[in-house]
């Protein structure tokens, strides 16, 4: 029996969860694979883990990442503290001491992931990282070995699954975004400060990764535009719904006329669309292939096992090419250089609700912002009165998200025009 030794820095949500299935499914994995997956060292800032670590079969302790790095015992090294820095610091010194690494990392891949891979090539080993985005979803492997006979022209998912706690709750109970948010607290699935999961930096992180796997081509984390969720009200929903649709946080990424169009902003999307089932704190990633057709990934986006088995899966198979003697031979996959297009270029159609007076000739005096702005509008539905003032939908046909703005630039200066509350995108796909 072959045996690789591992070395685990971070021990807590997820390095918990895979130092539980390395002891449980051992013996399994050994039978599968003929290797036998040894935790030599496990690494954690807080001394007070080392009892947990022993217990769980570990051969030894440290709360210096250093130690686990240079251990020349170690193998392999996974990184599970998170955050830039020092986990890239970290990654790049195991990868230059020709350590295998894998990460669970968003931050670091979505934002040097280059040049760890420049390393990683010139050193001959294994950068994995597929509990980067979908926790427990298997789609970063998939891309790169399974769909490899593809073409990608789209990927977009629900990737965040904080928010869509949030708009799902919402929708079932008509809350108030700060009820919602109150209670995903309360639950633990929201974080005290939940600014990165609201307002869509989580996301953008993700759908960076997933586009430079999908197009070939790099995609770093500040390229994509990002809006969050605090401004979706109950009457967006309830007016979504009478369109046939609902509102999520969507990851989007479409590679059109050789540029990528990437962001993460709240989204119409329509009843039937397979994303629009994905509810709760779940996820689920949608890729269309030339080949494939649609696809759709869905999974428990997180969590200590979710996310452990999906690191456990690229420890093994880390562990395979070092004992079959290639690693490296999945490596940077970005061969192509697309540019990342403006958002203003983007072509969509729209769901605006604004607040007018309510009174003969208002609607022609938006009308005409609209059409001064090139946008066609597709249907108009006034909504309730509130004393002198009424909410308006507007959905438009396809257009530049340009001419959109310019029309509500006009609409906000227009005298009959109270606010501009929503605008949302339209999802086609
Ligand atoms: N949680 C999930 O469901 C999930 C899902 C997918 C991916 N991920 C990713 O997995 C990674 C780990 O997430 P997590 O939820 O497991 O985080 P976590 O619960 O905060 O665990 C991180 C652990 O690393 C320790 N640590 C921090 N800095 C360290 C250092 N310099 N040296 C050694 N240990 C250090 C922390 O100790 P202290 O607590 O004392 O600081 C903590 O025990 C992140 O990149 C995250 O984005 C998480």
């Amino acid at each position: 029996m072959k045996e690789v030794n591992v070395g685990i820095i971070g021990i807590g949500t997820v390095g918990t969860g895979v130092l539980k299935i390395l002891k449980d499914k051992k013996d399994k994995i050994a039978s599968e694979t003929g290797i036998r997956i040894n935790v030599e060292q496990a690494c954690d800032i807080d001394p007070a883990q080392k009892e947990k670590v022993i217990s769980a079969g570990v051969r030894s302790f440290t709360t210096s990442a250093e130690d686990v790095i240079m251990n020349p015992r170690v193998e392999i090294v996974v990184e599970l503290i998170g955050n830039l820095e020092p986990a890239f610091t970290f990654i790049k010194k195991a990868l230059e001491n020709e350590k295998s690494v894998i990460t669970a990392n968003k931050e670091v891949l979505s934002q040097k992931g280059e040049e760890l891979f420049e390393v990683a090539e010139e050193k001959k080993v294994d950068l994995f990282f597929e509990a980067s985005v979908g926790g427990g979803i298997p789609i970063i492997r998939p891309l790169k070995e399974m769909l490899i006979g593809n073409s990608f022209s789209l990927v977009m998912g629900i990737v965040n699954g904080t928010t869509n706690y949030i708009l799902t709750r919402m929708e079932e109970e008509k809350l108030k975004f700060d009820e919602a948010l109150k209670i995903a607290k309360e639950k633990g699935y929201a974080e005290p400060d939940p600014r990165a999961d609201i307002e869509g930096d989580d996301a953008a992180s993700k759908i960076a990764i997933l586009s430079s796997i999908a197009f070939n081509s790099r995609v770093v984390k500040s390229q994509v535009y990002k809006e969050g969720i605090s401004g979706v009200s109950p009457q967006d929903i309830e007016y979504a719904k009478e369109f046939g649709c609902c509102i999520r946080l969507l990851a989007y990424s479409k590679k059109a006329d050789g540029r990528i169009f990437t962001f993460v902003r709240p989204a119409l999307i329509r009843l039937d669309h397979p994303l629009a089932s994905v509810k709760g704190v779940y996820n689920a990633i949608f890729v269309e292939g030339d080949s494939c057709g649609q696809l759709m990934f869905y999974g428990e986006g997180a969590g200590s096992l979710a996310a452990g088995s999906s690191v456990v899966g690229d420890i093994v198979q880390a562990a395979r090419n070092i004992v079959q003697n290639s690693r490296g031979s999945i490596g940077c996959t970005c061969i192509e250089n697309y540019p990342v297009a403006s958002v203003d270029e983007l072509e969509s159609k729209y769901y605006i609700l604004l607040s007018a007076l309510d009174k003969p000739g208002v609607l022609a005096k938006i009308a005409g912002c609209f059409g001064e702005a090139q946008v066609s509008i597709a249907s108009v539905i006034q909504k309730e009165s509130f004393g002198d003032k009424a909410d308006i939908v507007f959905m438009t046909h396809k257009t530049f998200e340009k001419n959109l703005r310019q029309a509500i630039n006009l609409i906000k200066k227009c005298d009959v025009v109270d606010i501009v509350k929503s605008i949302f995108m339209v999802v086609e796909e």
